[in-house]
């Protein structure tokens, strides 16, 4: 008797719970990524959580968990394609152990001479292009985000390509990032991010290349003597979802998600520039780290240290796809 009465007690609790509770349950949306809250990345997926909520009436709950509280760089791509997350925003230099390489023509040594250059390449044919290999992979992507040019970072001035000779310095898991250290001297560690910072300090690795705004919210900047300014590579960032989570979304609400998405990704795209040029100014500030520039030779030597790079990466990356790249990048140019 005193089961039934519990029994009968359980179900009507689950039928209460289960009626208008679960009519109006939310899709959740889990956005994991690597970096801070305060990076360009971090803002931008506050700002699409914001708005998703925002358009869609709260029918769209999104999480957002920065700084690899879920899973590091490798792990996010899995756990997205098992659905334990629906979205990432991962830098466009580790879709290579998923296997689609074409996106490391991102990564080429001064492939892209300005932020011009990069919109005419993300959002024009090749951006498409390399959104379709996604689909085959069960993901869809839904946008580009930029970060910036990176830096080279580590406890002795690099101005020469002669100054990387035997440096362990850590990359990104992408081949052509590989063969860019190669072709300067230095032996490449490919690494998680949520692991550099400790790497760095305890001498595992002596120098790294990042954008400002992710050595400052990491501290790397604390942990290495010197930085050069050399904007010999790019960060940017492919926004991706779960396609069958996304392709089995309610039309409508999907129709506001997207919108969220455009909105955010303005949004990100307008203060990344700012955001990089403060921390910058904040790495400058603390005084630990010295900020080397380069005169117009010794970036004529990495241009020339650098330029087998595209050679060696053709058949990898896709000659084709190189070509593209650099004719949309330069369009603007004549
Ligand atoms: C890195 O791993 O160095 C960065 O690309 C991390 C990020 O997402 O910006």
């Amino acid at each position: 008797m005193k089961l039934s009465i519990f029994t009968a007690t359980a179900v009507a609790l689950a039928l209460a719970h289960a009626g208008p509770a679960s009519a109006q349950a939310p899709i959740v949306i889990k956005f994991s990524h690597v970096v801070a809250p305060d990076t360009p990345k971090g803002k931008g997926a506050e700002k699409f959580r914001e708005l998703a909520e925002k358009y869609t009436g709260g029918k769209v709950k999104v999480e957002v968990y920065p700084n690899s509280q879920l899973y590091k760089d490798k792990e996010e791509l899995e756990a997205l394609q098992l659905g334990a997350v629906q979205m990432l925003a991962p830098s466009l230099a580790k879709f290579g152990p998923i296997g689609v390489k074409e996106f490391e023509v991102f990564d080429l040594p001064f492939i892209l001479p300005n932020k011009a250059a990069l919109q005419r390449v993300t959002d024009g044919a090749l951006g498409k292009k390399l959104f379709d290999l996604l689909a085959p992979k069960g993901m869809t992507g839904l946008a580009y985000w930029d970060n910036g040019f990176k830096i080279m970072t580590a406890n002795k001035p690099l101005r020469m390509p002669e100054d990387f000779r035997g440096l362990k310095m850590r990359i990104q898991s992408s081949k052509v990032l590989e063969a860019q250290m190669r072709a300067l001297g230095a032996i490449p560690q490919v690494m998680a991010f949520s692991e550099v910072y400790q790497a760095l300090q305890t001498g595992v690795v002596d120098g790294t290349e990042n954008t400002a705004s992710n050595i400052y919210s990491q501290k790397m900047h604390e942990v290495q003597k010197y930085a050069t300014l050399s904007d010999h590579g790019y960060i940017g960032y492919a926004v991706i979802v779960n396609k069958k989570f996304w392709d089995g979304m309610p039309a409508d609400i999907r129709t506001q998600v997207s919108k969220a998405m455009d909105e955010a990704t303005k949004y990100a795209n307008s203060i990344s520039q700012s955001e990089n040029d403060e921390a910058l100014a904040d790495i400058r500030k603390v005084g630990k780290t010295e900020i080397i520039t380069l005169t117009a030779d010794q970036k004529a030597a990495w241009r020339k240290a650098l330029q087998p790079v595209y050679e060696d990466m053709s058949s990898r990356v896709g000659k084709s796809v190189i070509e593209e790249f650099l004719k949309e990048a330069n369009a603007g140019t004549n």
